[in-house]
């Protein structure tokens, strides 16, 4: 199939072209930056130039390349994120999740794309009642944390756009938490994250209890391919099989990466030092289910726990 990325040259992007060509897929990968041309190019897809908040220079490049797919994996998240400033961080991110779907969306529509393949997120955006692993069918989360709500409502924005495009096979991917090379969690070179779990910087902060559900960022490119090939109007959970708490992962991480254990902090220790978003997120959250994935896209996590995949080279 004739298959248009956008967001191509991004850390999933950086996975996902190069199987996509490798199935056997025409691809075109779409980047603001002329520079990274000579990449696209080298994974074997058509680069396009193009800026995806203007809606003109994104309706151009989308009809000359005519594709029946359009997968959108655009993002602008800062390297180092501020939880009590988060939704001031994602800004832009936001912008790509409005108007950039709706840009990539009407430049879709015009060439009659046959499916419709968008990024959203499954760790924390769901509601934090009810059980600690969630289903596609529960809802996002409607009461956030002040800091993070404008992001949620970005979020929303997407899945009911994308979802709601009759005319084309509208498909979300809710991904987990990535890790794994050039992830926000990469061992190997240490990601910012990981520096703050190699200084004991990053606590547990009371129970721990938030549940997070993470995805190796090579088990999430796949499911894209799958869904590219097969996924059927809706949205699926792109996540592994261990849902797991703070509690949990934290130590393994720090173990993994050859740190002393996490400290523990009290949750009100916790919001005066990272603000009331941090506290939520690690004793509140919920984590997703992949049943549906698995069932209907025939995809499977080649690291199907995060406990053997942050240890070793996967990460
Ligand atoms: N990290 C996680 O844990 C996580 C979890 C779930 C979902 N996600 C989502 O999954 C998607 C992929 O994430 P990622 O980590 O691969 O992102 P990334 O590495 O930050 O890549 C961002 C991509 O977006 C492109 N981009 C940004 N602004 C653009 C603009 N104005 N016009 C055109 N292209 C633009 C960049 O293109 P150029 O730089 O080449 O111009 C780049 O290809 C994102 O949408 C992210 O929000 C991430």
């Amino acid at each position: 199939m004739r298959v248009f990325v956008a967001g191509a040259t991004g850390v999933l992007g950086r996975r996902l072209v190069p199987m996509l060509v490798e199935a056997g897929h025409e691809v075109t990968g779409m980047t603001r930056t002329p520079a990274k041309a000579a990449l696209l190019r080298e994974f074997g897809a058509h680069p396009v130039v193009a800026d995806a908040l203007d809606p003109d220079a994104v309706g151009r490049a989308v009809a000359e390349s005519a594709p029946e797919v359009i997968v959108h994996e655009l993002t602008a998240i800062p390297a180092n994120l501020d939880l009590r400033r988060f939704d001031r961080d994602f800004a832009l991110t936001n912008r790509l999740r409005t108007e950039g779907t709706d840009n990539l969306l009407s430049a879709g529509r015009a060439v009659g794309v046959r499916r419709f393949v968008a990024q959203s997120y499954a760790a924390w955006n769901t509601a934090r009642t009810g059980p600690q692993v969630r289903t596609e069918q529960d809802p996002l989360d409607p009461d956030p944390p002040k800091p993070l709500r404008r992001t949620l409502e970005a979020i929303r924005y997407l899945e009911e756009a994308v979802t709601g495009a009759t005319w084309t096979e509208g498909i979300v991917l809710r991904y987990g938490g990535f890790y794994g090379p050039g992830t926000s969690m990469a061992i190997r070179p240490p990601s910012p994250m990981v520096e703050m779990v190699r200084k004991r910087w990053l606590p547990i902060v009371g129970d721990g209890a938030g549940v997070m559900s993470f995805i190796h960022i090579d088990d999430a490119a796949a499911a894209t391919v799958a869904a590219v090939e097969r996924g059927r109007r809706g949205i699926y959970n792109i996540v592994d099989d261990e849902p797991a708490p703070a509690s949990q992962w934290l130590p393994a991480l720090a173990h993994a990466v050859g740190a002393r254990p996490p400290l523990h902090v009290p949750r009100w220790l916790g919001r005066l030092l990272a603000g009331e978003a941090a506290v939520v997120l690690m004793t509140r959250v919920r984590g997703a289910s992949n049943a549906k994935a698995r069932r209907e896209l025939g995809w499977r996590p080649r690291y199907p726990s995060w406990r053997q995949g942050f240890l070793g080279d996967a990460s």
